[in-house]
Protein backbone atom coordinates (compact mmCIF):
# COMPACT_ATOMS: atom_id res chain seq x y z
CA UNK A 1 0.00 0.00 0.00
CA UNK A 2 0.74 3.54 -0.86
CA UNK A 3 2.28 5.89 2.59
CA UNK A 4 -0.32 8.29 3.14
CA UNK A 5 0.34 11.77 4.13
CA UNK A 6 -3.05 12.00 6.74
CA UNK A 7 -2.92 15.62 8.39
CA UNK A 8 -4.93 15.42 11.69
CA UNK A 9 -7.68 19.01 12.87
CA UNK A 10 -9.43 18.66 15.99
CA UNK A 11 -12.79 20.25 16.43
CA UNK A 12 -15.58 19.82 19.35
CA UNK A 13 -18.08 18.88 16.49
CA UNK A 14 -17.48 17.35 13.04
CA UNK A 15 -20.74 18.05 10.44
CA UNK A 16 -20.61 15.62 7.66
CA UNK A 17 -22.49 17.72 4.80
CA UNK A 18 -23.91 21.20 4.03
CA UNK A 19 -27.13 20.72 2.98
CA UNK A 20 -30.21 22.02 5.17
CA UNK A 21 -29.56 19.23 7.91
CA UNK A 22 -26.06 20.36 8.47
CA UNK A 23 -26.02 24.17 8.21
CA UNK A 24 -29.08 24.07 10.40
CA UNK A 25 -26.66 21.83 12.85
CA UNK A 26 -23.40 23.32 11.93
CA UNK A 27 -24.91 26.76 13.12
CA UNK A 28 -26.67 26.02 16.05
CA UNK A 29 -23.32 24.22 17.10
CA UNK A 30 -21.41 27.33 16.51
CA UNK A 31 -23.83 29.57 18.00
CA UNK A 32 -23.71 27.66 20.92
CA UNK A 33 -19.43 28.10 21.26
CA UNK A 34 -18.85 24.95 20.19
CA UNK A 35 -16.20 24.98 17.22
CA UNK A 36 -17.71 22.93 14.62
CA UNK A 37 -16.12 22.09 11.41
CA UNK A 38 -18.75 21.02 8.61
CA UNK A 39 -16.86 19.13 5.80
CA UNK A 40 -18.47 19.03 2.33
CA UNK A 41 -18.37 17.28 -0.92
CA UNK A 42 -19.88 20.45 -3.17
CA UNK A 43 -20.16 24.11 -2.06
CA UNK A 44 -22.66 24.56 0.27
CA UNK A 45 -25.25 26.59 -1.63
CA UNK A 46 -25.01 23.89 -4.13
CA UNK A 47 -26.48 21.18 -1.63
CA UNK A 48 -29.28 19.12 -2.74
CA UNK A 49 -31.33 21.22 -0.75
CA UNK A 50 -31.20 23.97 -2.56
CA UNK A 51 -33.69 21.76 -5.14
CA UNK A 52 -36.33 21.54 -2.74
CA UNK A 53 -39.43 23.46 -3.98
CA UNK A 54 -42.84 23.22 -2.58
CA UNK A 55 -42.01 24.20 0.84
CA UNK A 56 -41.54 23.23 4.58
CA UNK A 57 -44.70 22.41 6.85
CA UNK A 58 -45.45 23.97 10.37
CA UNK A 59 -49.05 24.51 11.84
CA UNK A 60 -48.48 28.15 12.26
CA UNK A 61 -51.82 28.75 11.22
CA UNK A 62 -51.52 31.62 9.29
CA UNK A 63 -53.98 31.00 6.36
CA UNK A 64 -56.79 29.34 8.55
CA UNK A 65 -56.38 26.97 11.32
CA UNK A 66 -54.77 25.02 12.50
CA UNK A 67 -52.81 22.84 15.28
CA UNK A 68 -49.61 20.96 15.67
CA UNK A 69 -51.82 18.03 16.98
CA UNK A 70 -53.03 17.95 13.78
CA UNK A 71 -49.54 17.97 12.02
CA UNK A 72 -48.85 15.47 13.94
CA UNK A 73 -51.80 13.01 13.15
CA UNK A 74 -51.21 13.84 10.04
CA UNK A 75 -47.52 12.60 10.02
CA UNK A 76 -48.76 9.34 11.90
CA UNK A 77 -51.26 8.20 9.28
CA UNK A 78 -49.34 9.17 6.56
CA UNK A 79 -46.38 7.03 7.61
CA UNK A 80 -48.66 4.50 7.85
CA UNK A 81 -47.51 3.76 11.24
CA UNK A 82 -44.47 2.52 10.79
CA UNK A 83 -43.18 6.07 12.37
CA UNK A 84 -42.08 6.74 16.06
CA UNK A 85 -44.85 8.66 17.96
CA UNK A 86 -42.44 10.19 20.06
CA UNK A 87 -39.86 11.56 17.61
CA UNK A 88 -43.41 13.10 15.04
CA UNK A 89 -44.49 14.15 18.58
CA UNK A 90 -41.31 16.30 18.88
CA UNK A 91 -41.09 17.13 15.11
CA UNK A 92 -44.05 19.26 15.09
CA UNK A 93 -44.35 20.69 17.60
CA UNK A 94 -41.25 22.14 17.27
CA UNK A 95 -42.07 22.77 13.66
CA UNK A 96 -42.94 26.45 15.25
CA UNK A 97 -40.29 27.50 16.62
CA UNK A 98 -38.25 26.04 14.24
CA UNK A 99 -39.66 28.16 11.34
CA UNK A 100 -40.01 31.44 13.31
CA UNK A 101 -36.22 31.24 13.93
CA UNK A 102 -35.55 30.64 10.30
CA UNK A 103 -37.86 33.96 9.54
CA UNK A 104 -35.77 35.18 11.91
CA UNK A 105 -32.97 34.55 10.46
CA UNK A 106 -33.80 35.92 7.39
CA UNK A 107 -35.48 33.21 5.05
CA UNK A 108 -37.31 35.57 2.83
CA UNK A 109 -40.79 33.60 2.86
CA UNK A 110 -43.73 34.20 0.58
CA UNK A 111 -46.21 36.63 2.48
CA UNK A 112 -49.73 36.92 3.11
CA UNK A 113 -51.58 40.55 2.48
CA UNK A 114 -50.97 41.32 6.01
CA UNK A 115 -47.40 40.11 6.01
CA UNK A 116 -47.51 36.71 7.19
CA UNK A 117 -45.34 33.39 6.40
CA UNK A 118 -47.68 32.32 3.41
CA UNK A 119 -48.83 29.02 3.49
CA UNK A 120 -50.10 26.38 0.90
CA UNK A 121 -51.79 23.23 1.17
CA UNK A 122 -50.21 19.46 0.33
CA UNK A 123 -50.91 16.05 0.44
CA UNK A 124 -52.10 14.43 3.33
CA UNK A 125 -52.76 17.76 5.44
CA UNK A 126 -55.58 18.02 7.17
CA UNK A 127 -57.33 19.80 10.48
CA UNK A 128 -59.14 18.06 12.94
CA UNK A 129 -57.42 14.65 12.51
CA UNK A 130 -58.83 13.68 9.18
CA UNK A 131 -61.69 15.66 8.75
CA UNK A 132 -60.66 19.69 7.17
CA UNK A 133 -57.92 20.70 4.72
CA UNK A 134 -54.59 22.16 6.12
CA UNK A 135 -52.72 24.61 4.62
CA UNK A 136 -49.11 23.87 6.34
CA UNK A 137 -46.76 24.44 3.60
CA UNK A 138 -44.76 27.43 4.16
CA UNK A 139 -43.17 28.55 1.15
CA UNK A 140 -41.02 31.00 -0.40
CA UNK A 141 -42.33 31.02 -4.00
CA UNK A 142 -41.43 27.33 -5.40
CA UNK A 143 -37.62 27.66 -4.10
CA UNK A 144 -37.86 27.34 -0.43
CA UNK A 145 -34.88 24.91 -0.01
CA UNK A 146 -33.01 27.41 -2.00
CA UNK A 147 -33.93 30.31 0.31
CA UNK A 148 -33.35 28.57 3.65
CA UNK A 149 -30.11 26.91 2.32
CA UNK A 150 -28.64 30.18 1.39
CA UNK A 151 -29.93 31.89 5.08
CA UNK A 152 -28.53 29.01 6.75
CA UNK A 153 -24.82 29.21 5.40
CA UNK A 154 -24.94 32.85 5.93
CA UNK A 155 -25.89 32.57 9.55
CA UNK A 156 -23.00 29.43 10.12
CA UNK A 157 -20.23 32.20 8.34
CA UNK A 158 -21.72 35.02 10.70
CA UNK A 159 -21.07 32.36 13.90
CA UNK A 160 -17.70 31.76 12.86
CA UNK A 161 -18.43 27.74 11.68
CA UNK A 162 -15.08 26.05 9.43
CA UNK A 163 -16.22 24.95 6.22
CA UNK A 164 -13.90 22.54 4.42
CA UNK A 165 -15.31 22.63 0.46
CA UNK A 166 -15.13 19.46 -1.69
CA UNK A 167 -14.28 17.12 0.69
CA UNK A 168 -15.26 13.72 0.45
CA UNK A 169 -15.74 11.80 3.23
CA UNK A 170 -13.99 8.37 3.26
CA UNK A 171 -14.70 6.53 6.54
CA UNK A 172 -15.90 6.98 9.91
CA UNK A 173 -13.41 6.52 12.47
CA UNK A 174 -13.91 4.58 16.19
CA UNK A 175 -11.72 3.77 18.42
CA UNK A 176 -11.30 0.45 19.74
CA UNK A 177 -14.25 0.68 22.52
CA UNK A 178 -16.55 1.62 19.13
CA UNK A 179 -17.05 5.03 20.14
CA UNK A 180 -16.91 7.49 16.38
CA UNK A 181 -13.79 9.51 17.18
CA UNK A 182 -13.79 11.25 13.51
CA UNK A 183 -13.73 10.86 10.19
CA UNK A 184 -11.17 10.23 7.30
CA UNK A 185 -11.72 12.94 4.13
CA UNK A 186 -10.16 13.20 0.97
CA UNK A 187 -9.64 16.97 -0.03
CA UNK A 188 -10.26 16.84 -3.66
CA UNK A 189 -8.79 20.17 -4.65
CA UNK A 190 -5.09 19.36 -3.10
CA UNK A 191 -5.44 15.26 -3.92
CA UNK A 192 -4.82 15.50 0.47
CA UNK A 193 -5.98 13.00 3.29
CA UNK A 194 -7.64 14.22 6.80
CA UNK A 195 -8.28 12.76 10.03
CA UNK A 196 -11.08 15.26 11.04
CA UNK A 197 -11.41 14.71 15.37
CA UNK A 198 -14.17 15.27 16.57
CA UNK A 199 -16.51 14.33 20.17
CA UNK A 200 -19.27 13.85 18.20
CA UNK A 201 -19.39 13.12 14.29
CA UNK A 202 -23.03 14.17 12.54
CA UNK A 203 -23.77 12.62 9.02
CA UNK A 204 -26.05 14.82 7.32
CA UNK A 205 -25.05 13.15 3.72
CA UNK A 206 -28.45 13.12 1.98
CA UNK A 207 -29.95 10.56 0.21
CA UNK A 208 -28.83 7.63 -1.75
CA UNK A 209 -31.71 8.52 -5.04
CA UNK A 210 -28.92 8.06 -7.32
CA UNK A 211 -28.62 4.36 -6.63
CA UNK A 212 -32.35 4.62 -8.82
CA UNK A 213 -32.15 5.50 -12.66
CA UNK A 214 -34.35 8.09 -13.01
CA UNK A 215 -34.87 10.42 -9.59
CA UNK A 216 -35.61 13.70 -8.36
CA UNK A 217 -32.20 13.75 -6.79
CA UNK A 218 -28.70 15.10 -7.76
CA UNK A 219 -26.01 13.09 -9.03
CA UNK A 220 -24.43 14.32 -5.46
CA UNK A 221 -27.12 12.03 -3.94
CA UNK A 222 -25.21 9.53 -3.36
CA UNK A 223 -25.44 8.25 0.45
CA UNK A 224 -22.10 9.00 1.52
CA UNK A 225 -23.15 8.86 5.30
CA UNK A 226 -25.11 5.17 4.64
CA UNK A 227 -21.91 3.98 2.83
CA UNK A 228 -19.83 4.51 5.78
CA UNK A 229 -22.07 3.53 8.67
CA UNK A 230 -23.01 0.12 6.82
CA UNK A 231 -18.85 -0.48 6.40
CA UNK A 232 -18.58 0.08 10.23
CA UNK A 233 -20.75 -2.92 10.64
CA UNK A 234 -24.22 -0.71 11.61
CA UNK A 235 -27.63 -1.52 10.53
CA UNK A 236 -29.77 0.50 8.35
CA UNK A 237 -33.36 1.06 9.19
CA UNK A 238 -36.39 0.72 7.07
CA UNK A 239 -34.28 0.95 3.79
CA UNK A 240 -37.40 -0.99 1.83
CA UNK A 241 -39.28 2.08 1.74
CA UNK A 242 -38.70 4.37 -1.09
CA UNK A 243 -40.55 7.41 -1.97
CA UNK A 244 -41.80 7.75 -5.49
CA UNK A 245 -42.70 11.92 -6.16
CA UNK A 246 -45.84 11.86 -8.16
CA UNK A 247 -44.40 14.73 -10.51
CA UNK A 248 -41.08 14.41 -12.30
CA UNK A 249 -41.33 15.36 -15.18
CA UNK A 250 -41.25 12.58 -17.70
CA UNK A 251 -38.20 11.71 -19.33
CA UNK A 252 -36.06 14.18 -17.39
CA UNK A 253 -36.96 12.97 -13.84
CA UNK A 254 -36.79 16.79 -12.82
CA UNK A 255 -39.23 17.50 -10.06
CA UNK A 256 -42.25 19.06 -10.00
CA UNK A 257 -43.48 20.46 -6.51
CA UNK A 258 -46.76 18.82 -5.09
CA UNK A 259 -47.08 22.99 -4.40
CA UNK A 260 -48.58 22.63 -8.41
CA UNK A 261 -51.57 20.72 -7.17
CA UNK A 262 -51.91 22.88 -3.78
CA UNK A 263 -52.37 25.76 -5.87
CA UNK A 264 -54.93 24.08 -7.70
CA UNK A 265 -53.59 21.56 -10.07
CA UNK A 266 -55.03 18.54 -11.09
CA UNK A 267 -53.52 15.60 -13.00
CA UNK A 268 -55.54 13.97 -15.73
CA UNK A 269 -55.36 10.22 -18.32
CA UNK A 270 -55.99 9.86 -21.87
CA UNK A 271 -59.26 10.41 -21.88
CA UNK A 272 -58.93 13.72 -19.92
CA UNK A 273 -60.27 11.95 -17.05
CA UNK A 274 -58.94 13.67 -13.36
CA UNK A 275 -58.72 9.98 -12.33
CA UNK A 276 -57.53 10.99 -8.72
CA UNK A 277 -61.42 11.44 -7.27
CA UNK A 278 -61.80 7.40 -7.82
CA UNK A 279 -58.46 7.03 -5.77
CA UNK A 280 -59.04 9.17 -3.57
CA UNK A 281 -62.55 10.22 -3.10
CA UNK A 282 -61.64 13.15 -0.65
CA UNK A 283 -58.58 13.95 -1.00
CA UNK A 284 -58.36 13.34 -4.68
CA UNK A 285 -54.51 15.34 -6.30
CA UNK A 286 -53.72 16.37 -2.79
CA UNK A 287 -53.85 12.38 -1.50
CA UNK A 288 -50.48 11.05 -0.12
CA UNK A 289 -47.75 10.44 -2.36
CA UNK A 290 -47.92 7.13 -2.20
CA UNK A 291 -51.39 6.93 -2.98
CA UNK A 292 -51.08 9.21 -5.70
CA UNK A 293 -48.01 7.40 -7.48
CA UNK A 294 -49.48 4.19 -7.08
CA UNK A 295 -52.69 5.37 -8.99
CA UNK A 296 -50.95 6.93 -11.65
CA UNK A 297 -49.18 3.73 -12.28
CA UNK A 298 -52.56 1.81 -12.40
CA UNK A 299 -53.79 4.18 -14.93
CA UNK A 300 -50.64 3.50 -17.16
CA UNK A 301 -50.92 -0.45 -16.83
CA UNK A 302 -54.96 0.11 -17.54
CA UNK A 303 -54.32 2.02 -21.05
CA UNK A 304 -55.06 5.09 -19.84
CA UNK A 305 -51.72 7.10 -19.97
CA UNK A 306 -51.08 9.58 -22.15
CA UNK A 307 -48.46 10.09 -25.23
CA UNK A 308 -47.25 8.10 -27.87
CA UNK A 309 -46.13 5.39 -25.29
CA UNK A 310 -49.13 5.72 -23.09
CA UNK A 311 -46.66 5.52 -20.38
CA UNK A 312 -47.23 9.31 -18.30
CA UNK A 313 -50.03 11.16 -17.15
CA UNK A 314 -50.46 15.09 -17.54
CA UNK A 315 -50.48 17.85 -14.94
CA UNK A 316 -52.87 20.59 -15.04
CA UNK A 317 -51.82 24.13 -14.40
CA UNK A 318 -53.61 26.47 -17.16
CA UNK A 319 -56.38 27.28 -15.46
CA UNK A 320 -54.33 28.95 -12.77
CA UNK A 321 -53.81 31.36 -14.67
CA UNK A 322 -50.06 33.76 -15.16
CA UNK A 323 -50.57 35.42 -11.99
CA UNK A 324 -50.82 32.76 -9.64
CA UNK A 325 -47.94 30.70 -11.53
CA UNK A 326 -45.67 34.25 -11.94
CA UNK A 327 -46.21 34.89 -8.36
CA UNK A 328 -46.10 31.15 -6.53
CA UNK A 329 -44.69 28.39 -9.28
CA UNK A 330 -42.04 30.39 -11.21
CA UNK A 331 -39.44 28.19 -11.01
CA UNK A 332 -41.55 25.19 -12.14
CA UNK A 333 -42.59 27.08 -15.15
CA UNK A 334 -39.33 27.47 -16.05
CA UNK A 335 -38.33 23.87 -15.57
CA UNK A 336 -41.34 22.69 -17.37
CA UNK A 337 -39.92 24.96 -20.49
CA UNK A 338 -36.38 23.90 -20.44
CA UNK A 339 -37.04 20.35 -19.60
CA UNK A 340 -40.64 19.36 -21.05
CA UNK A 341 -40.67 22.39 -23.69
CA UNK A 342 -43.91 22.99 -22.23
CA UNK A 343 -45.55 26.45 -21.90
CA UNK A 344 -47.45 25.83 -18.45
CA UNK A 345 -49.73 28.32 -19.21
CA UNK A 346 -50.86 26.80 -22.05
CA UNK A 347 -49.90 22.98 -22.33
CA UNK A 348 -50.54 20.49 -19.46
CA UNK A 349 -46.71 19.17 -18.11
CA UNK A 350 -46.03 15.25 -18.67
CA UNK A 351 -45.00 13.75 -15.68
CA UNK A 352 -44.75 10.34 -14.22
CA UNK A 353 -43.79 9.13 -10.37
CA UNK A 354 -40.15 9.45 -9.79
CA UNK A 355 -37.73 8.58 -7.35
CA UNK A 356 -37.77 11.25 -5.15
CA UNK A 357 -37.13 10.40 -1.20
CA UNK A 358 -34.99 7.76 1.12
CA UNK A 359 -37.45 7.08 4.35
CA UNK A 360 -35.12 4.37 5.79
CA UNK A 361 -31.50 5.43 6.73
CA UNK A 362 -29.37 5.74 9.55
CA UNK A 363 -31.71 4.84 12.62
CA UNK A 364 -31.15 7.65 15.27
CA UNK A 365 -33.47 8.49 18.27
CA UNK A 366 -35.28 12.07 17.83
CA UNK A 367 -31.61 14.00 19.79
CA UNK A 368 -30.36 12.49 16.48
CA UNK A 369 -27.88 10.11 18.21
CA UNK A 370 -27.36 7.35 16.23
CA UNK A 371 -29.41 3.81 17.55
CA UNK A 372 -28.80 0.27 17.33
CA UNK A 373 -30.43 -2.78 18.63
CA UNK A 374 -28.14 -4.62 21.41
CA UNK A 375 -29.98 -7.79 23.11
CA UNK A 376 -32.30 -6.14 25.16
CA UNK A 377 -31.73 -3.07 24.12
CA UNK A 378 -33.46 -1.91 20.92
CA UNK A 379 -32.69 1.91 21.56
CA UNK A 380 -29.05 1.49 22.06
CA UNK A 381 -26.97 4.74 21.32
CA UNK A 382 -23.77 4.66 19.43
CA UNK A 383 -21.50 7.19 21.33
CA UNK A 384 -20.49 10.24 19.16
CA UNK A 385 -22.66 9.27 16.08
CA UNK A 386 -24.93 11.39 15.12
CA UNK A 387 -27.22 11.59 11.54
CA UNK A 388 -29.93 13.68 10.33
CA UNK A 389 -31.50 15.05 7.44
CA UNK A 390 -32.38 12.10 4.41
CA UNK A 391 -29.48 10.38 5.42
CA UNK A 392 -31.56 9.50 8.98
CA UNK A 393 -33.95 7.42 9.94
CA UNK A 394 -35.88 9.07 13.04
CA UNK A 395 -38.50 7.62 12.20
CA UNK A 396 -40.95 10.43 11.70
CA UNK A 397 -41.66 9.61 8.06
CA UNK A 398 -42.43 5.85 8.69
CA UNK A 399 -43.35 4.15 5.35
CA UNK A 400 -44.28 7.41 3.56
CA UNK A 401 -43.16 11.00 4.39
CA UNK A 402 -45.22 13.93 3.61
CA UNK A 403 -44.66 16.41 1.31
CA UNK A 404 -42.67 19.42 3.05
CA UNK A 405 -41.79 17.29 6.31
CA UNK A 406 -38.58 16.79 4.84
CA UNK A 407 -37.29 19.75 5.18
CA UNK A 408 -38.56 20.43 8.45
CA UNK A 409 -36.57 17.29 9.50
CA UNK A 410 -33.73 19.28 7.87
CA UNK A 411 -34.10 22.13 10.31
CA UNK A 412 -35.57 20.32 13.70
CA UNK A 413 -33.17 17.72 13.65
CA UNK A 414 -30.37 20.27 12.52
CA UNK A 415 -31.27 22.40 15.51
CA UNK A 416 -31.78 19.07 18.21
CA UNK A 417 -28.07 17.80 17.78
CA UNK A 418 -26.92 21.05 18.08
CA UNK A 419 -28.80 20.88 21.43
CA UNK A 420 -27.63 18.01 22.61
CA UNK A 421 -23.89 17.74 21.39
CA UNK A 422 -24.42 21.36 23.96
CA UNK A 423 -25.38 19.06 26.64
CA UNK A 424 -22.39 16.27 26.33
CA UNK A 425 -19.65 17.77 24.69
CA UNK A 426 -17.48 20.89 26.51
CA UNK A 427 -16.02 23.29 24.49
CA UNK A 428 -12.00 22.66 23.62
CA UNK A 429 -12.12 19.18 25.60
CA UNK A 430 -8.88 17.40 24.59
CA UNK A 431 -9.23 14.32 22.17
CA UNK A 432 -7.86 11.02 23.59
CA UNK A 433 -4.91 9.25 21.39
CA UNK A 434 -5.86 6.58 18.98
CA UNK A 435 -4.66 3.73 18.51
CA UNK A 436 -2.12 3.79 15.86
CA UNK A 437 -4.01 1.06 13.72
CA UNK A 438 -6.95 3.32 13.95
CA UNK A 439 -6.84 4.14 10.56
CA UNK A 440 -5.35 0.93 8.54
CA UNK A 441 -8.98 -0.37 7.36
CA UNK A 442 -9.57 3.22 6.18
CA UNK A 443 -6.94 3.81 4.39
CA UNK A 444 -6.15 0.45 2.50
CA UNK A 445 -10.07 0.45 1.75
CA UNK A 446 -9.19 3.62 -0.19
CA UNK A 447 -6.09 2.73 -1.52
CA UNK A 448 -7.24 -0.63 -2.80
CA UNK A 449 -9.93 1.26 -4.96
CA UNK A 450 -7.37 4.07 -6.04
CA UNK A 451 -5.47 1.31 -7.64
CA UNK A 452 -8.36 -1.37 -8.81
CA UNK A 453 -7.17 -2.38 -11.95
CA UNK A 454 -10.11 -4.98 -13.02
CA UNK A 455 -12.26 -5.39 -15.99
CA UNK A 456 -15.45 -3.59 -15.77
CA UNK A 457 -15.39 0.20 -15.45
CA UNK A 458 -17.41 1.86 -12.55
CA UNK A 459 -20.15 3.63 -15.10
CA UNK A 460 -20.94 -0.13 -15.80
CA UNK A 461 -21.61 -1.58 -12.62
CA UNK A 462 -23.60 1.84 -12.03
CA UNK A 463 -25.57 1.62 -14.78
CA UNK A 464 -26.37 -2.18 -14.03
CA UNK A 465 -27.31 -1.26 -10.25
CA UNK A 466 -29.60 1.56 -11.20
CA UNK A 467 -31.27 -0.64 -13.83
CA UNK A 468 -31.74 -3.06 -11.62
CA UNK A 469 -33.21 -0.80 -8.97
CA UNK A 470 -35.41 1.03 -11.05
CA UNK A 471 -36.90 -2.39 -12.67
CA UNK A 472 -37.35 -4.24 -9.60
CA UNK A 473 -38.18 -2.47 -6.64
CA UNK A 474 -40.47 -0.13 -8.16
CA UNK A 475 -43.89 1.80 -6.81
CA UNK A 476 -45.44 -1.60 -7.24
CA UNK A 477 -43.43 -5.08 -6.22
CA UNK A 478 -44.11 -8.94 -6.96
CA UNK A 479 -42.14 -11.76 -4.47
CA UNK A 480 -41.08 -12.69 -8.21
CA UNK A 481 -39.64 -9.15 -8.67
CA UNK A 482 -38.03 -8.81 -5.87
CA UNK A 483 -36.67 -12.34 -5.83
CA UNK A 484 -34.84 -11.82 -9.42
CA UNK A 485 -34.01 -8.15 -7.96
CA UNK A 486 -32.04 -9.64 -5.33
CA UNK A 487 -29.99 -12.04 -7.73
CA UNK A 488 -29.13 -9.63 -9.63
CA UNK A 489 -28.44 -6.45 -7.46
CA UNK A 490 -26.48 -9.02 -5.20
CA UNK A 491 -24.51 -9.80 -9.00
CA UNK A 492 -23.99 -6.54 -9.23
CA UNK A 493 -22.42 -6.03 -6.18
CA UNK A 494 -20.28 -8.84 -6.52
CA UNK A 495 -19.27 -7.34 -10.08
CA UNK A 496 -17.59 -4.12 -7.75
CA UNK A 497 -14.70 -6.54 -7.12
CA UNK A 498 -13.43 -6.50 -10.44
CA UNK A 499 -13.76 -3.15 -11.29
CA UNK A 500 -11.90 -0.61 -12.53
CA UNK A 501 -10.53 3.00 -11.87
CA UNK A 502 -9.09 4.59 -14.67
CA UNK A 503 -8.33 7.67 -13.80
CA UNK A 504 -6.83 7.21 -10.24
CA UNK A 505 -5.86 11.51 -9.30
CA UNK A 506 -7.36 12.11 -5.57
CA UNK A 507 -9.24 15.33 -7.25
CA UNK A 508 -12.81 16.03 -7.69
CA UNK A 509 -13.06 15.19 -11.45
CA UNK A 510 -12.04 12.02 -11.24
CA UNK A 511 -13.36 8.28 -12.01
CA UNK A 512 -11.67 7.53 -8.40
CA UNK A 513 -14.30 9.82 -6.83
CA UNK A 514 -17.30 7.99 -8.63
CA UNK A 515 -15.94 4.99 -7.36
CA UNK A 516 -16.16 6.12 -4.21
CA UNK A 517 -19.60 7.15 -4.74
CA UNK A 518 -20.29 3.84 -6.44
CA UNK A 519 -19.24 2.05 -3.22
CA UNK A 520 -21.43 3.95 -0.87
CA UNK A 521 -24.62 3.45 -3.03
CA UNK A 522 -24.06 -0.32 -3.88
CA UNK A 523 -24.13 -1.06 0.32
CA UNK A 524 -27.57 0.93 0.33
CA UNK A 525 -29.03 -0.54 -3.10
CA UNK A 526 -28.66 -4.14 -1.79
CA UNK A 527 -29.99 -3.44 1.65
CA UNK A 528 -32.73 -2.13 -0.19
CA UNK A 529 -34.10 -4.72 -2.65
CA UNK A 530 -33.50 -7.29 0.79
CA UNK A 531 -35.20 -5.41 2.91
CA UNK A 532 -38.26 -5.02 0.15
CA UNK A 533 -38.08 -9.10 -0.23
CA UNK A 534 -38.53 -9.45 3.20
CA UNK A 535 -41.22 -7.40 3.79
CA UNK A 536 -44.23 -9.34 3.39
CA UNK A 537 -46.62 -6.83 3.50
CA UNK A 538 -48.05 -3.66 1.93
CA UNK A 539 -47.76 -0.20 3.72
CA UNK A 540 -46.70 3.04 2.69
CA UNK A 541 -44.51 3.42 -0.25
CA UNK A 542 -43.83 -0.44 -0.17
CA UNK A 543 -46.77 -2.10 -2.16
CA UNK A 544 -46.36 -5.40 -2.57
CA UNK A 545 -48.92 -7.53 -5.01
CA UNK A 546 -49.00 -10.34 -3.76
CA UNK A 547 -49.20 -9.32 0.16
CA UNK A 548 -51.80 -6.41 -0.50
CA UNK A 549 -52.99 -5.57 3.04
CA UNK A 550 -50.91 -4.25 5.44
CA UNK A 551 -50.19 -6.29 8.57
CA UNK A 552 -49.84 -4.85 11.72
CA UNK A 553 -49.64 -7.83 13.96
CA UNK A 554 -46.85 -9.23 12.14
CA UNK A 555 -44.96 -6.17 10.60
CA UNK A 556 -45.24 -2.84 12.47
CA UNK A 557 -42.08 -2.72 13.26
CA UNK A 558 -38.56 -1.45 11.33
CA UNK A 559 -36.69 -3.66 9.58
CA UNK A 560 -32.73 -3.37 10.57
CA UNK A 561 -30.96 -4.77 7.71
CA UNK A 562 -26.59 -5.11 7.91
CA UNK A 563 -24.55 -5.73 4.70
CA UNK A 564 -21.23 -7.41 5.10
CA UNK A 565 -18.33 -6.62 3.16
CA UNK A 566 -19.13 -9.73 0.98
CA UNK A 567 -22.30 -8.53 0.59
CA UNK A 568 -24.57 -10.61 3.03
CA UNK A 569 -27.30 -9.33 4.34
CA UNK A 570 -28.82 -10.14 7.93
CA UNK A 571 -31.22 -8.60 9.25
CA UNK A 572 -33.11 -7.17 12.79
CA UNK A 573 -36.32 -5.74 13.77
CA UNK A 574 -36.84 -2.90 16.24
CA UNK A 575 -40.48 -2.13 17.80
CA UNK A 576 -42.13 1.07 16.43
CA UNK A 577 -42.35 3.92 18.92
CA UNK A 578 -45.91 3.92 20.17
CA UNK A 579 -45.49 6.05 23.05
CA UNK A 580 -45.50 9.96 23.21
CA UNK A 581 -43.45 12.33 25.08
CA UNK A 582 -45.85 14.25 27.04
CA UNK A 583 -49.49 14.51 27.56
CA UNK A 584 -50.63 16.94 24.80
CA UNK A 585 -50.81 14.31 22.22
CA UNK A 586 -52.37 10.81 22.43
CA UNK A 587 -50.96 8.29 20.83
CA UNK A 588 -52.77 7.14 17.28
CA UNK A 589 -53.70 3.35 17.13
CA UNK A 590 -53.39 2.05 13.55
CA UNK A 591 -56.53 1.87 11.59
CA UNK A 592 -57.38 2.03 8.05
CA UNK A 593 -55.51 4.38 5.84
CA UNK A 594 -58.17 6.17 3.80
CA UNK A 595 -57.77 9.80 2.30
O1 LIG B 1 -43.13 18.64 -4.11
C1 LIG B 1 -42.25 19.24 -3.48
O2 LIG B 1 -42.15 20.45 -3.46
C2 LIG B 1 -41.38 18.44 -2.66
C3 LIG B 1 -41.38 18.62 -1.36
C4 LIG B 1 -40.92 17.57 -0.48
O3 LIG B 1 -40.47 16.53 -0.95
O4 LIG B 1 -41.04 17.73 0.74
Amino acid sequence: MEAYKVQQHNYDVIVVGAGGAGLRATFGLAEKGLKAACITKVFPTRSHTVAAQGGIAAALGNMGEDDWRFHFYDTIKGSDWLGDQDAIEYMCREAIPSILELEHYGVPFSRTDDGRIYQRPFGGMTTHYGKGTAQRTCAAADRTGHAILHTLYQQALAHDATFFIEYFAIDLIFDDEGVCRGVLALDMNEGTLHLFRGHSVVLATGGYGRAYFSATSAHTCTGDGGGMVLRSGLALQDMEFVQFHPTGIYGAGCLITEGVRGEGGYLTNAKGERFMERYAPSAKDLASRDVVSRAMTMEIREGRGVGEHKDHVHLNLMHLGPEVIHERLPGIAESARIFAGVDVTKEPIPVLPTVHYNMGGIPTNYHGEVVQKKGDDVDAVVPGLFAIGEAACVSVHGANRLGSNSLLDLVVFGRAVSHRCAEIVKPGQAHKDLPSSALDKALSRFDGLRHANGGTPTAKIRANMQRTMQDDAAVFRTSESLQAGCKKISQVYDSFKDVRVSDRSMVWNSDLIETLELSNLLGQAVATMYSAEQRHESRGAHAHEDFPDRDDHNWQKHTMASVDDAGKVSFDFRPVHMYTLTNEVEVVPPKKRVY
